[in-house]
């Protein structure tokens, strides 16, 4: 049985952190789940967020993932510490899920000269707090500012950010956390769906001010990972495929994810409730 490494979205966002994982990991196997029938979950619940998190684990677990990366920051901030603490030590002891907050975390301090960060998020991650709290483990000397923004994933999902009014809504956001402190030199786009705006938010800060996207930073930890846990990294099956499922119709998520990934796909529609 193939054994790949699972990558879970909301949406189509983790396919920004997919294409990351693949270049790092050119042998491996990588299983997608995107919950696009259900997604956005940036304004959803903690319980709601839990509840589908919880399901697309199972369903990846059911597909032979032993590892599963929830790409998602609203997953991750929602859910992952439960799925970790509560239901993997009773039901699946010997499989992991890793989340992206902790791997951000620990490495934005080294980006940093001003020690002032900006973060753009979802409602949901903004509201969990799960970023400042993380960050202030590794970088207690670091100042955050936070801006949730929730129109830009239904404004990337539905491919109108590049829009005028899409971009109105961009910049909105981008000065409304510049506002809150001026000695920013650091944004991080704290969701996956933002590298895709991440040049209109460059033009909109200027070049002083760095933009960071999260795909290169989650593969170098997942890279690391593996190398300290051996044991997981030999049983994860590496034929260099990719397979990919959505809760939506096949049809739309084909459509959509090519120009997420600059390649055309062929995913299969699943129904994981
Ligand atoms: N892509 C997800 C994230 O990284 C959120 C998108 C959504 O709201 O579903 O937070």
């Amino acid at each position: 049985m193939k054994k790949p490494i699972g990558v879970f979205d909301s949406g189509y966002g983790g396919l920004t952190v997919l294409a990351d994982l693949q270049k790092k990991l050119p042998k491996n196997d990588f299983l997608y789940l995107g919950d696009n029938a259900r997604a956005p979950y940036g304004s959803r619940s903690f319980d709601v967020v839990y509840e589908f998190t919880l399901q697309a684990v199972q369903f990846l677990f059911s597909q032979g993932c032993e590892l599963i990366i929830l790409a998602c920051n609203t997953a991750s901030a929602k859910a992952l510490r439960n799925i970790q603490q509560k239901y993997l030590p009773t039901i699946e002891e010997h499989k992991r899920v890793l989340g992206v907050i902790r791997p951000t975390s620990e490495i934005i301090g080294s980006i940093t000269e001003s020690r002032h960060i900006g973060i753009l998020a979802t409602e949901g991650t903004i509201k969990s707090d799960s970023y400042r709290l993380e960050i202030a483990k590794f970088f207690p000397d670091i100042e955050i500012s936070q801006k949730s923004c929730p129109m830009w994933v239904p404004l990337i999902e539905n491919q109108a950010y590049n829009q005028i009014g899409g971009k109105w809504f961009i910049e909105q956001d981008v000065m409304k956390l510049m506002a809150k402190d001026p000695a920013i030199d650091t944004i991080l786009l704290g969701c996956t769906h933002y590298p895709i705006v991440a040049e209109i938010v460059k033009e909109i800060v200027g070049e002083d001010i760095q933009v960071i996207t999260q795909g290169e930073i989650i593969a170098n930890s997942l890279v690391d990972y593996l190398h300290r846990h051996e044991k997981l990294a030999k049983k994860c099956t590496k034929n260099g495929e990719t397979t990919y499922y959505t809760t939506e119709t096949a049809f739309d998520f084909d459509k959509k994810a090519s120009s997420f990934l600059n390649k055309s796909i062929q995913s299969t529609h699943v129904i994981i409730s």
